[in-house]
């Protein structure tokens, strides 16, 4: 375990993702709802951090905030070292809901974001793009089929396809693999897995499954309850080659143990707040 050092990384280094005192909170009917209040991490290039805390703490919020589609109202968020102040066309993302447009293929739907995004790829390429991933995630033979057709596995797959084809730098994924049952969601891990050794991005994966976030990532930030701050960063001591079974050695099961104590530490600051 590593103290929370997340806010700086080596020195020359561009980071893909930055937060530098986050603080954002929403207008309510009743007032302001403090959500995040001064949260600072950065992420490295092509490193993979995953984000856990309590339910409602703000890690959605977050991703809203990296993917531009809400601005902090005080500290910065930076992209490639520049500030965010609007959606930006090098930010993929996935969520629980893969939200496939219905009357189009699978194919057509991982093509959707090539049609939006301008890019000098002609027609062939594009599909070539897409099929490319597809195959990567095993739907190859599944493009001409229908959304409605596959497993919400499968769907799953095809939105991870969607959110990476047009070569992103960074990826936000918000639960993607929350509404799939365990066996599902362990193929999905493999295939993360492959989608990392196969393409070149910065992932940020918010998630609230202690074994996903051990299985999947270089560090882990635990949120703090709301208004969420980094409470701690932990590094996963874990290789790239990552088999299941590694989660059951001692180390990963001392960081999982570790992790939880400090949800629970999150949740407890809950508990002692006086009732609204
Ligand atoms: N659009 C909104 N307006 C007002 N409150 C919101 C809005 N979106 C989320 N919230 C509240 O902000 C808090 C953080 O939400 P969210 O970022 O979705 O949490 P998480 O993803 O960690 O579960 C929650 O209390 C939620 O109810
Ligand atoms: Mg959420």
């Amino acid at each position: 375990m590593t103290e929370d050092d997340s806010g700086t990384l080596p020195a020359g280094e561009v980071s893909r993702i930055e937060l530098r005192g986050v603080y954002y909170a929403y207008r309510t009917g009743t007032g302001h709802l403090p959500v995040l209040d001064g949260l600072t991490f950065a992420c490295g290039t092509g490193s993979f951090t995953a984000v856990v805390g309590p339910s409602g703490c703000g890690k959605s919020t977050l991703t809203r905030l990296i993917a531009g589609l809400m601005l902090p109202d005080r500290g910065e968020v930076l992209l490639h070292g520049e500030p965010v102040r609007s959606p930006r066309a090098t930010v993929g993302m996935a969520f629980q809901n893969p939200v496939l447009l219905e009357w189009r293929t699978i194919l057509a739907n991982v093509l959707l974001p090539l049609e939006i995004v301008p890019n000098r790829l002609t027609r062939e390429e594009r599909r070539n793009r897409a099929r490319e991933l597809l195959a990567l995630v095993g739907l190859g033979a599944f493009e001409d089929r229908r959304p409605s057709e596959l497993s919400g596995g499968m769907r799953q797959r095809a939105s991870l396809c969607r959110a990476l084809v047009t070569r992103p730098e960074v990826l936000i994924l918000d639960e993607p693999f929350g509404a799939l049952d365990a066996f599902t969601r362990e193929d999905l891990w493999q295939t993360m897995h492959a989608l990392r050794r196969e393409e070149r991005f910065t992932c940020l994966l918010i998630t609230h499954d202690l074994r996903e976030s051990v299985f999947l990532a270089d560090r882990v930030v635990v949120l703090s309850d709301r208004p969420a701050t980094a409470q701690v960063t932990m590094e996963v001591p874990l290789g790239d080659k990552r088999a299941l079974d590694d989660l059951y050695g001692t180390e990963a099961s001392e960081l999982q143990a570790e992790l939880r104590q400090q949800i629970r530490i999150a949740q407890q600051a809950r508990q002692t707040e006086p009732a609204a």
